[in-house]
């Protein structure tokens, strides 16, 4: 069992765009999973270990059976079951893998990592942005060598835009931070008046030279799942005028050190800016401002968890705190639960 993690939980395999590979190979909470397309039907996830030998199951060719491991072309079906025995015929009932429920919605692709009689498909979060024709996606998959809640701590923190980020305001970005909390969803609001609009989101939505008021909603949810609105309008303008512009970001722990980082960021469907360009801008801010600083967090905390470390926060940091309890509360809460079970 992964330690450190929730486990009753439902995980971010890969945008569902990935699945037209035919597989989506990935480690959730140290765990290796495969995502299968099917020809008929959804697709299904699982186990990503040959019970024979331990191949990677990801390595082998996708069937209408199922999967056949690619070193001695024994193939499992959707539900983990062997089904053929290419050399010798015996189908041995132990020798089998198991699935994990998956489940596709808003683009993504949802893998259940807990109990089966405990999964809640109500629970995912959604992202209806997806749908809303205003707008187009550009998405990015990125494999950060640092823990997932840094990245979400980082997330949740946007007042670090003004020393890391010169493109999203830089120094003239000082917001006013606040929180909120519904129950096990955590809101960050972050609101900036008066500057000049900064290269995001002037790229897509130009102030003419003008003075802007921004601000950011952040919506959490456990794991790590993250919606965001950045709203710009002119200096002294009601919102209603300006523009809001949606973008999810989703970080799946792979290891305690290691996170996939899944982001989709929108821009204006009319809008004359190429896809590849607003791609390339989203990845430098991402690729060359936050994640060589995470990632060297994470390499000067030598694994410690970070209460251990008793870090000094200030009130900005009170949504990430919050954020990162709701997590520790599930987490202690699974484990009682399997301790007075077993
Ligand atoms: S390792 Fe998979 S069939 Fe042998
Ligand atoms: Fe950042």
């Amino acid at each position: 069992m992964a330690s450190g993690f929730i486990r009753n939980a439902w995980y971010m395999a890969g945008w569902a765009h990935e699945l037209d590979q035919g597989k989506i190979a990935r480690r959730i909470i140290d765990v290796p999973v495969v995502v299968i397309r099917s020809a008929e039907g959804a697709p299904y996830a699982l186990h990503d270990r040959c019970p024979h030998r331990f191949a990677p199951l990801s390595r082998g060719r996708v069937t209408e059976r199922g999967i056949e491991c690619g070193y001695h072309g024994l193939t499992f079906d959707r539900d983990g079951t062997l089904v053929a025995n290419p050399l010798t015929g015996v189908l041995p009932a132990a020798c089998r893998v198991r699935s994990l429920p998956v489940h596709i919605q808003d683009n993504v692709v949802w893998i259940w990592m807990g109990d089966a009689e405990k999964l809640d498909v109500a629970s995912i979060p959604r992202f209806a942005c997806f749908e809303n024709p205003n707008y187009r996606f550009v998405y990015g998959v990125i494999d950060a060598k640092a823990n997932y809640q840094l990245l979400t701590d980082n997330l949740l923190d946007l007042t670090h835009a003004a020393f890391l980020h010169p493109s999203f305001g830089g120094l003239s970005y000082r917001p006013k931070a606040s929180m909120t909390q519904q129950g096990e969803t955590v809101y960050a609001h972050y609101l900036v008046k008066d500057i000049p609009n900064p290269d995001f989101p002037e790229i897509f939505w130009s102030s003419h030279g003008k003075n802007v008021d921004l601000w950011d909603d952040i919506r959490w949810n456990a794991p790590a799942a993250m919606y965001l609105e950045s709203g710009v309008v002119l200096a002294g303008r009601p919102r209603e005028e300006g523009y809001i512009v949606p973008a999810v970001h989703v970080q799946t722990p792979v290891t305690a050190a290691r996170t996939t980082y899944f982001w989709a960021s929108a821009l204006p469907a009319d809008s004359s800016l190429q896809d590849d360009e607003y791609q390339a801008f989203m990845s430098k801010a991402f690729a060359t401002e936050d994640l060589p600083m995470i990632e060297s967090i994470e390499d000067r905390m030598e694994g410690s968890p970070l209460w251990d470390l008793e870090p000094v926060m200030l009130r900005e940091d009170a949504a990430a705190v919050i954020a990162r309890r709701i997590v520790d509360t599930r987490i202690k809460a699974e484990a009682a639960a399997v301790e007075s079970a077993g």
